[in-house]
C-alpha cells in the first residue's frame, strides 16, 4: 500500500492525552498488527510532560495494556515493540519555538523526503499558535512529501466558529490537507450503508416517500457521562453526538446516489442532503437524566441536555412528507444504535380483516451496534390451515464480533496516509451540520427530566405519538452472537 521507500512522521501534539490514550496509540499498534505499518515511519508525542523518549516508549506500552482497550485482544509484545521503536517524544509548550526547532532538526535528520501528518489531539484553543509556529518553522512546506493536518471534533461550536476554524485552517492548508475526523465515518457499519444501498438493485428503488413512512434514529447509551463531565457540561447531547454522528447517519442513509465512488462525490451528496434537511423547532424535546447534576464535573445548577429527540424532514422530491424521528442520550435503558427505515402499511388491504390493528409494517433496520448487522421485517403466513398472520425476519449479521471489526481510528488513520478523504469532513459539510443544529438550540425551551434506564422523557414519546407513530423498540434478539 505504501512505497518502501516513501518516508513518515506522524507527529501527535498533545500525545500524553485521553484522546492519544484511548484511541491513537492503541489504533497504531493495530496498524502494526495488521501488517500496515508503513516500513519508515516515526511517531513524534509532543505534550507538556517531561518524559524521555524511553519513558514516553514505556508510558505507550501502558497505555496499550489498559483494561478498557484491547481486552479482547491481547497485547503480543514484538508487535508492541515494533511501535515502540519508531516512537519519540518532544516534551514542551506547544505555545513556544522550541518544540518546533526540534522537530525541524529531527526532520532535517531524515535523508529522504518526508511526508507529515500532524495530528492535533489537542485543545481547539492552541490550534492557531500551532499553525503559526509551524509556518515559520517551515514544517508546513511541502517542498517534496506532503503535508497533511488531522483535527477531531469539536469542529466549532456553532455555525459561525465553525466558519472561523475553517477559516483558520484555509489560511494555512489547502482543503485536500485537512482531515477533519469524526470516527463514525470509519465505522465499518456505516461505511457498509453505500454499498448495501447502491450495489443492490433490490432496497434502493422502495427507499422513498411513496413506499417509506417514516425513518427513526436511535443512539442511546445506557451509561452516564463517566470521567467526562467537565467536557460533556459544556456541550450536551445535541452538539456532542447530533451534530455529528447522528447526522452522518441520516446523511449516508437518505442521499442520493453518487456518480462516482470518490471523496468529492461522496462527500458532496452527504452535503447536499444535510442541506436539505429541515431543523423543525416546534419537534424538538431535551432531557436530562435524574442523578445528572450529582456528577463529577458537572456545575450543580446545570441546565445541560443528555438526551435530546426531535422530528426532521428532508425537502426534496424524493423523500416529502417522510418524517425522521431522532432519539439519543445518556443513562437510558440500552446501549443501541441504529436506523430503522418503516415502510408504509400494505395490510390495510387485502389482509386488513386479519392484521387486527397489530403494525405489521415492513422495517428495515441498519444496526450500527451492538448485534451488528442488517435486518428486515416482513410479513409471512403462520404455519397452519388458517390463514393467520405472523412477523419473521431476514437478516444479515457482521460475522466478526464487534472487536473483529476494523477499529474506526485504525482504518481512518491508514486513509490519512493514502490522502483519502471520502470518510472525512470537508469545510462545507461541516458548516451544513451547525446550519442544522444552531436553529435547534437557539430553539430549546424546556429540559424534561427522566429515569436513569428508561427511554428518555415522556416527551419524547408524546413527540412521536402526536403523529400516530410509535417509537420502535430496538431488539438485541437479532445477530447476537
Ligand atoms: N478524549 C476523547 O475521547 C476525545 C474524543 C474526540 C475528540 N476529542 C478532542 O481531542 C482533543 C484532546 O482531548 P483530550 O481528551 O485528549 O484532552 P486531554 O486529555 O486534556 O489532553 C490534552 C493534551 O494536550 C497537551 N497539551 C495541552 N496544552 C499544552 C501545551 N500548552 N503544550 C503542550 N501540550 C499541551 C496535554 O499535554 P500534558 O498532559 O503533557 O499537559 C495533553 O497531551 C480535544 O479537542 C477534544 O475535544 C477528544
Amino acid at each position: 500500500m505504501f512505497h518502501q521507500d516513501e518516508s513518515f512522521s506522524l507527529i501527535i501534539f498533545g500525545a500524553t492525552g485521553n484522546l492519544a490514550q484511548l484511541k491513537l496509540i492503541p489504533a497504531l499498534y493495530d496498524l502494526v498488527a495488521a501488517g500496515l505499518l508503513p516500513p519508515k515511519m516515526s511517531i513524534i508525542g509532543v505534550g507538556r510532560k517531561e518524559l524521555s523518549n524511553a519513558e514516553f516508549r514505556d508510558y505507550s506500552y501502558r497505555v496499550l495494556h489498559q483494561p478498557n482497550r484491547h481486552h479482547q485482544h491481547p497485547i503480543q509484545d514484538d508487535l508492541a515493540q515494533k511501535l515502540l521503536d519508531r516512537m519519540h517524544y518532544i516534551a514542551g509548550d506547544i505555545s513556544q519555538p522550541a518544540i518546533y526547532e526540534q522537530l525541524s532538526a529531527m526532520s532535517q535528520q531524515e535523508k529522504s523526503c518526508d511526508n507529515k501528518i500532524f495530528y492535533l489531539a489537542t485543545y481547539p484553543d492552541l490550534y492557531q499558535t500551532i499553525f503559526n509556529h509551524l509556518e515559520d518553522s517551515g514544517l508546513n512546506q511541502q517542498k517534496c512529501g506532503f503535508v497533511r493536518v488531522i483535527i477531531e471534533k469539536p469542529i466549532g461550536t456553532n455555525l459561525d466558529s465553525a466558519h472561523q476554524l475553517n477559516r483558520l485552517l484555509n489560511t494555512y492548508y489547502q482543503e485536500e490537507q485537512i482531515f477533519r475526523l469524526d470516527h463514525y465515518l470509519g465505522r465499518e457499519t456505516l461505511q457498509n450503508l453505500l454499498t448495501f444501498r447502491f450495489g443492490n438493485s433490490l432496497f434502493e428503488p422502495l427507499i422513498n416517500h411513496e413506499t417509506v413512512d417514516h425513518i427513526q434514529v436511535t443512539a442511546s447509551e445506557d451509561f452516564g457521562i463517566g470521567e467526562r463531565g467537565g467536557y460533556y457540561d459544556s456541550v450536551g447531547a445535541l452538539k456532542d453526538v447530533g451534530q455529528n454522528h447522528i447526522l452522518q447517519m441520516i446523511a449516508l442513509a437518505t442521499m442520493d446516489a453518487p456518480t462516482a465512488f470518490t471523496n468529492q462525490e461522496i462527500t458532496s451528496k452527504r452535503t447536499e442532503l444535510l442541506r436539505e434537511l429541515i431543523p423543525e423547532t416546534d419537534k424538538l424535546v431535551f432531557g436530562q437524566y435524574e442523578g445528572y447534576l450529582q456528577e463529577k464535573g458537572v456545575a450543580s445548577n446545570s441546565d445541560r441536555d443528555t438526551f435530546f429527540a426531535l422530528r426532521t424532514q428532508i425537502k426534496n422530491k424524493r423523500f416529502a412528507g417522510v418524517p425522521i424521528y431522532v432519539r439519543a442520550g445518556k443513562m437510558m435503558a440500552r446501549t443501541v444504535t441504529e436506523i430503522a427505515i418503516v415502510f408504509k402499511d400494505q395490510t390495510k388491504g387485502l389482509l386488513q380483516h386479519l392484521s387486527q390493528d397489530q403494525d405489521h409494517r415492513n422495517i428495515l433496520i441498519y444496526r450500527i451496534q451492538p448485534n451488528e448487522g442488517i435486518v428486515l421485517r416482513f410479513l409471512s403466513k403462520k404455519p397452519g390451515f388458517d390463514l393467520q398472520l405472523q412477523d419473521e425476519y431476514l437478516q444479515y449479521c457482521y460475522k466478526h464480533s464487534a472487536a473483529d471489526l476494523p477499529d474506526p481510528y485504525l482504518r481512518l488513520l491508514i486513509d490519512a496516509l493514502r490522502g483519502d478523504q471520502t470518510f472525512f469532513v470537508d469545510a462545507a459539510e461541516v458548516e451544513a451540520q451547525w446550519q442544522f443544529i444552531d436553529p435547534l438550540i437557539a430553539a430549546r425551551q424546556h429540559l424534561h427530566p427522566y429515569t436513569a434506564g428508561s427511554w428518555g422523557p415522556i416527551a419524547a414519546q408524546k413527540l412521536i405519538e402526536a403523529d400516530g407513530r410509535k417509537w420502535i423498540e430496538p431488539s438485541v434478539s437479532f445477530c447476537s452472537l
